[in-house]
């Protein structure tokens, strides 16, 4: 957990003195804490309202109280008071943030603290910092635990297990190492839980086990609510067309390989896909992590801004640690327009909240080391502001166009043969020239419907079909013209394109 204390030693070195750790995990941060404190020579103290104040002794200690200072504002003094070097972690303080003396007191006590070697450490499961304190308090989250802590907890379990059962545990250096991965995106008692139910499944931990903590991850991750793995349901050959885009992809993928790090290559950061609805942008976002053979998170931004589980800002953070935690991943943000406009109109968030909450993301995007790859998807460009598409966030804007008429081939082709029909028994090239201006979407529908109509008649499939359904349908790109070209107007300078091939390039142009 190193990186955690370093961005809390350099918070701390930059004169902050006040910090807001959100987390649920208070005794891992007691003992983070107790090892830092520890090593700079520092004391450790806590408080709660309910205990007063208190110093740690050793892990996991709290000695006995030094001070009674239950309320809040009697503790703030004592340390102000006080000059001994020392770490104070005031646990559940934000509960008292709405009484105004406490307020003004930690303003004063933050510009007071600058100075000294004493540190305040609000800590609280919840974010909840009042715009007064916004420059005073610095807001850290705790990450989600390491492989090297998850691998200390495995042995403890082991350790645990073994004393009752000697062969209670069956685990390789390499089956420990799957497990640990599989638990990463857990709380250490997350974790902890998922190692015991798994031991007590088949009464042995094997690496059979690795499956079921997976899955217990899973369900851990879907009921935070805003985070949902994605099946692996889709592979690069699912997507028509799009060439550019997939090459581009194909070649990203690489610089996962430890070895293209030592050659050079940062990790890739995300891509931004933009465009015409139905074209392939959301169906490419889960492509990519089967190419790529990592998870695939789904982040639901309508639920972040939804404000019915509660401070979307909270929650954003919440999502982006769990995304960190299971890294390497890929986090898919669909509609990410769609989100933002949700949290500027909703009832229940104001449009500062809906911007803090932006802000949060693309700060996350900025800062973070890697690891994570983006893949947002977007169609009203009205809608997105500009600082998402500043060079930095992604590495790579792409405009996803209708389908070109080798594409259109191509789309149809794979959705005939997603319905059992040999695609060489049609006329493809026909049919695409017939669609010109459909999506990938229409195209589909434009198969089923086909279907449809064939089983009516009570034949197979034929090519007649398929053309009737394609003259049918009006596509968007008649209905929506408009809208189209100014897309396409827009992005022709700030996005490259999905698939630059010169025939594409005439026939949407001309
Ligand atoms: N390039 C394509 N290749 C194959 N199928 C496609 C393609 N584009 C669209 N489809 C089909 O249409 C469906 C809808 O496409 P998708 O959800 O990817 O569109 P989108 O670009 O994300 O649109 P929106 O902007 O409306 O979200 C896909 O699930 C797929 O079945
Ligand atoms: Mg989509």
């Amino acid at each position: 957990m190193g990186a955690f204390l370093d961005e809390i030693d350099l918070l701390v070195r930059s004169r902050h003195a006040v910090l807001y750790v959100v987390t649920h995990e208070e005794g891992r941060l007691e003992d983070l804490l107790f090892g830092q404190a520890h090593d700079q020579g520092k004391k450790l103290f806590g408080w709660t309202a309910d205990r007063g104040l208190y110093e740690y002794l050793g892990h996991h200690e709290p000695g006995k109280g030094i001070a009674d200072m239950k309320p809040p504002t009697e503790v703030l003094r004592e340390i102000q008071r006080t000059g001994t070097p020392a770490i104070y972690l005031l646990k559940d303080f934000p509960a008292f943030f709405d009484d105004p003396a406490v307020v003004r007191q930690l303003r004063d006590l933050a510009q007071d603290l600058r100075h000294k070697y004493q540190t305040v450490i609000l800590s609280s499961p919840k974010l909840a910092l009042p715009a007064e304190l916004d420059k005073d308090v610095a807001v850290v989250d705790l990450p989600l635990p390491d492989a090297g802590e998850l691998l200390e907890l495995l042995r403890a379990v082991c350790v645990e297990l073994r004393r009752s059962d000697k062969e209670a545990v069956a685990l390789s250096k390499g089956d420990a190492d799957a497990l640990v991965q599989a638990a990463q995106g857990l709380t250490l008692s997350e974790a902890e839980n998922a190692f015991a139910k798994a031991a007590v499944t088949r009464g042995v931990l094997d690496r059979k086990d690795v499956e079921l903590v997976l899955s217990e991850k899973q369900q851990v991750i879907r009921k935070s609510g805003l985070l949902e793995f994605h099946p692996p349901d889709t592979s690069m050959q699912d997507v028509g067309g799009l060439e550019a885009l997939k090459q581009w992809l194909l070649r990203r993928g690489k610089a996962w390989e430890p070895k293209a790090r030592a050659f050079g290559l940062p990790a890739p950061r995300g891509v931004l896909l933009l465009g015409v609805p139905g074209c392939g942008k959301s169906l490419t976002a889960r492509a990519v992590a089967q190419a790529w053979k990592l998870p695939l998170l789904h982040l639901d931004l309508g639920r972040v801004f939804g404000g019915l589980l509660g401070s979307s800002e909270e929650n954003m953070r919440k999502a982006l640690r769990v995304a960190d935690g299971v890294a390497p991943a890929v986090l898919w943000i669909d509609e990410i327009e769609k989100g933002l406009a949700g949290g500027m109109s909703s009832g229940q968030s104001d449009s500062g909240t809906a911007i803090r909450v932006f802000g949060t993301l693309l700060t996350w995007m900025q800062e973070r080391a890697g690891e994570v790859f983006v893949v947002a998807t977007a169609n009203r460009i009205e809608q997105l502001p500009p600082e998402l598409l500043r060079r930095g966030r992604f590495d790579e804007i792409f405009f996803v166009d209708l389908p070109d008429a080798c594409a259109r081939a191509e789309i149809l082709g794979i959705h005939l043969r997603k319905r059992r029909r040999e695609p060489s028994g049609f006329d493809l090239g026909g049919l695409a020239k017939a669609s010109e201006g459909y999506s990938g979407a229409e195209l589909e529908s434009c198969v089923q419907e086909a279907l449809f109509a064939a089983y009516d008649n009570g034949r197979d499939l034929e090519n007649e079909d398929l053309l009737a359904a394609i003259d049918e349908v009006t596509p968007l790109s008649v209905t929506s013209a408009e809208d189209i070209a100014r897309l396409r107007a827009w992005a022709s300078t700030r996005a490259r394109s999905a698939d630059p091939s010169p025939e594409e390039v005439g026939e949407a142009r001309g």
